[in-house]
């Protein structure tokens, strides 16, 4: 029935298939690797959520040893149940235990929406807001934070106008739904701007209030920028772990 440089063919592509999904398998684990991905997903999003797909396209082009992590927390609506709490403190235990753990690997976070709000508040200093209880202290330590190589905001509900990382369409002139307070600015400026994008688009409600209603623009960012922030990532990892990429 099949011709035997058919078959050969065949399994060929079967083992092209295999080698390019275990390339791309991003496997959830906690275990010490070279380059260990963790992502916080958006509100109601089931794990892992869709930075998993930035990363996982990083991944293919490294060849030093990666794996991900979610970041535990219901992604429940952030004003009415204690959704963000839970989050938050997950979000700096679970950086914090990792870079403990694992002192010669490195970090990337990636997160969206809910996600973002308690990644950026673990890491910067969180609440001040209403809804978001007494203003605290970052909960990752600075000597845990300097893990961390390269971190992706998504629409971001703490997104704040006129950053250098600000990214997307016309985030500069865009303040999200709980802007950072000063000093939580000063905090977050001062440990990662170098290594953070914070992709908004004007427009989106929730890292711009400007036009609250436009939910298609807080939905777009994998359409629009898995790329280019998937360049980015590889660009931050290449000057600590081998990368395909050279400089992208
Ligand atoms: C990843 O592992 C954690 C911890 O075991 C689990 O809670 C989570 O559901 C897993 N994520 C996926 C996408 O399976
Ligand atoms: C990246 O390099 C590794 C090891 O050389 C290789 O297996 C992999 O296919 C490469 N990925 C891409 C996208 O070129
Ligand atoms: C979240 O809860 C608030 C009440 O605290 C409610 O006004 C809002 O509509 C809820 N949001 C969603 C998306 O259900
Ligand atoms: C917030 O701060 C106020 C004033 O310091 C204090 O009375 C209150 O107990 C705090 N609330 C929480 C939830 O920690
Ligand atoms: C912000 O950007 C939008 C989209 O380009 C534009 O319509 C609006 O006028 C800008 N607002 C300010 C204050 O610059
Ligand atoms: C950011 O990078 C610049 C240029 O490399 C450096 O001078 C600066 O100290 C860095 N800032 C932080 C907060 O790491
Ligand atoms: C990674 O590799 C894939 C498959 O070769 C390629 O399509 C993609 O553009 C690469 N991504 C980056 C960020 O280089």
């Amino acid at each position: 029935m099949f011709s035997r440089a058919a078959l050969a063919a065949a399994s060929l592509q079967l083992l092209a298939q295999a080698s390019f999904a275990s390339a791309a398998a991003l496997e959830n684990s906690t275990a010490c690797v070279d380059v260990h991905f963790m992502i916080a997903r958006g509100s109601t999003a089931a794990y892992p959520g869709f930075p998993w797909d930035v990363f996982s396209s990083v991944a293919e082009n490294m060849t030093a040893t990666t794996n991900y992590e979610d970041i535990i927390y219901p992604a429940t609506n952030e004003t009415a149940t204690d959704s963000y709490f839970v989050g938050r403190t997950n979000a700096g235990a679970q950086i914090n235990a990792y870079a403990q753990a694992c002192p010669d690997s490195k970090i990337v976070v990636g997160s969206y929406s809910q996600g973002a709000l308690i990644v950026g508040d673990a890491l910067a200093g969180g609440g001040g807001q209403e809804y978001l209880g007494n203003a605290t202290d970052p909960l990752v330590s600075v000597a845990n934070g300097q893990k961390i190589i390269a971190n992706i905001f998504f629409g971001n509900p703490r997104h704040v106008p006129y950053e250098t990382y600000d990214v997307g369409e016309n985030p500069w002139n865009a303040t999200g739904k709980y802007p950072r307070l000063q000093y939580q600015i000063d905090n977050f400026d001062s440990r990662y701007s170098n290594i953070t994008q914070d992709w908004c688009n004007y427009g989106d409600g929730v890292c711009s209030v400007a036009f609250p209603d436009s939910l298609s623009l807080h939905t777009a960012y994998d359409s629009l920028y898995l790329d280019d922030a998937a360049e980015w990532t590889l660009h931050k990892i290449g000057a600590h772990a081998h990368a395909n990429a050279t400089d992208a």
